[in-house]
């Protein structure tokens, strides 16, 4: 087998000896000539979600050893999504920088990916397109579901339902708190079709994945015997020299969009693909979301669209249950890290329960996916999820009330004397890649406390940040270009009439160009965003691009491969 790590430790020189002298810690002397695997570890205490993943890595070590490879544990980069400040997203494309340069530098043949939390696998996968190293996922698994008052908790989606019904004055402080120790019920990353589960759903469709693995909860042995599969299972990729450039092409992406729409997941998988086919020069833009999404059924009753939790996808027959209902809009071609293409793993895989994967003749929403806009307000395109909106929403012409950035936002929604009603359309910019920076997750914006006790539930926001996976709503997001990039957002003004359409794609501004062009940006937006940085922000402010076009680095486009030009000295 010619291995790459070969340019490491075989030989008699004196590198070569320094190479196997330090690593050799009782390694036997055929362990050099073994394919070395690494795996990439996003286990961190400081990501909760991704914490049991030490123990997963573990199964892969067995797998890899059993198959006669030779596994190295790499920690990598990990972002915990509800801690870290300002946004996990600000650090997605380091984390991917810093594993890509990693896999590059290192003795490595191929590599297991460990993820589970929102950025992780986004992160890895973009880092594994770019050195194209064989590769395959180990998603972390969903939690387990835990109840409250008799009732389930989807992480996420219910802190947003069980902090509004405190605002309406529903639900005590003291019960909320007391919600706080059922929210999380076992090892695991969100437990709602939010963008972890997401995330790890796309990656399964993408052929990145074990076909059948992705959203086996993180607590159920079966995770652990498909990380020991898949630890076997690099070390024969390697053997066959299987990158992911021969398996991410348009084909894998398109199959990818389909099982987006089909399962009903996140906003932010559009940005997050986006990303990872810019890495490997796919033609992947905005509208193969539309062209290919939008017709798909929604397939799947789970929060924060339906009622149930990943658990129960598991149980009802996960993805390859739903993707055998939509076999016909799968492209065949399509390859999976199996070598099979993805169609013929949906053989055998029907569906257990149809409460919560419901049949194609009977979908929760017979078009779903995620529909591209354009227009005035967005030139470069925004999206919305229908199947998280308010059908009487979709269709609507309201008043614009401005806030210039999510502190302007908190300060005033609330103020009795704000001038807002039901049908107004909160518009809030300075939340886009270069303007927050890192596109927060703030889109899904809370209603004013004055129209929730009306018991006002949805109204129509628009934003050029992202929007929560756990989230819902009538919420047009991703604006592009944001108001910092110089958007025509930037120039709205509290009482301009928004016209969102969403059957025809539009989202428009009723202001003349003339009145447009006379307009300044608003200057306590600009302020938002003109603080000086350094370091990691600077260079993100300079370099990222906008959402439409993955909000990756520009200089990180395409693929270096696995080449080091130079030995080490
Ligand atoms: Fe980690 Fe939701 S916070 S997946």
């Amino acid at each position: 087998m010619n291995l790459r790590s070969a340019q490491w430790y075989q030989g008699d020189q004196r590198n070569s000896y320094i190479h196997r002298a330090w690593m050799r810690r009782g390694v036997p002397d055929d362990g050099f000539d073994r394919p070395q695997i690494a795996i990439a570890n996003t286990a961190s205490d400081l990501t909760p979600c991704n914490a049991h993943l030490t123990e997963v890595a573990r199964s892969v070590r067995d797998g890899v050893h059993q198959a006669g490879g030779t596994p190295l544990e790499l920690p990598v980069v990990s972002l915990g999504e509800t801690l870290v400040r300002p946004t996990a997203m600000l650090w997605r494309n380091m984390a991917a920088m810093a594993a890509e340069e990693l896999l590059r530098a290192n003795p490595v043949d191929g590599v297991v990916l460990l993820g589970g939390c929102d950025k992780t696998i986004p992160s890895l996968l973009m880092a594994a397109a770019s050195v194209d190293l064989p590769a395959v996922v180990v998603p972390g698994g969903p939690m387990l579901t835990g109840t409250f008052q008799g009732r389930p908790l989807g992480c996420g989606t219910d802190v947003w339902r069980l902090s509004e019904e405190v605002r309406a004055g529903t639900l005590t402080e003291e019960q909320f708190t007391r919600s706080e120790s059922a929210m999380i019920r076992s090892r695991g990353h969100c437990n709602t079709m939010g963008t972890a589960s997401t995330m790890a759903i796309v990656a399964e469709a993408l052929g990145m994945v074990v076909p059948g693995v992705a959203g086996t909860p993180a607590p159920d042995s079966r995770l652990l015997q498909a990380a020991h599969g898949t630890g076997r299972l690099i070390v024969d990729l390697v053997a066959e020299d299987r990158r992911p450039s021969t398996l991410l092409t348009k084909a894998s992406f398109h199959n990818a969009i389909v099982a987006l729409a089909a399962v009903g997941g996140s906003t932010n998988a559009v940005v997050h693909l986006l990303a990872i086919a810019g890495r490997l020069g796919i033609d992947l833009t905005l509208e193969d979301f539309d062209r290919i999404g939008s017709a798909v059924p929604v397939l799947v009753d789970l929060l924060p669209a339906g009622r149930f939790l990943m658990e129960d996808f598991h149980r009802a027959g996960g993805l390859l249950a739903v993707l055998r209902e939509v076999r016909d809009l799968l492209d065949p071609a399509a390859l999976t890290v199996t070598g099979k293409p993805l169609v013929d793993h949906l053989e055998d895989a029907p569906i257990w329960d149809e409460n919560v994967i419901r049949p194609r003749s009977a979908p929760l929403v017979a078009a779903g996916g995620i529909a591209v806009l354009r227009g005035n307000l967005a030139p470069d395109g925004a999206v919305i999820k229908p199947a998280a909106a308010s059908a009487h929403l979709l269709r609507h012409r309201g008043r614009a009330v401005v806030f210039d950035s999510i502190e302007d936002f908190h300060a005033r929604i609330d103020d009795p004397a704000l001038d807002v009603d039901a049908d107004s359309v909160l518009v809030l910019r300075g939340c886009g890649p270069k303007g927050y920076p890192g596109m927060p997750e703030v889109s899904n914006m809370p209603l004013p406390k004055k129209l929730l006790e009306q018991g006002v539930r949805d109204m129509v926001r628009v934003c050029d940040g992202r929007m929560s996976g756990t989230a819902y709503g009538t919420v047009v997001l991703h604006v592009a270009p944001e108001a910092a990039a110089g958007g025509p957002l930037a120039l709205v003004r509290t009482g301009d009439m928004i016209n969102l359409d969403v059957p025809r794609r539009r989202i428009d501004l009723e202001t003349s160009a003339d009145e447009l062009a006379r307009r300044a940006p608003s200057e306590a937006a600009a302020a938002a965003y003109a603080s000086p940085r350094r370091g990691w922000e600077r260079l993100y402010i300079d370099h990222v691009t906008q959402a439409d076009t993955g909000a990756d680095l520009d200089f990180l486009l395409g693929s270096s491969g696995s080449e080091v030009s130079r030995e080490s000295h």
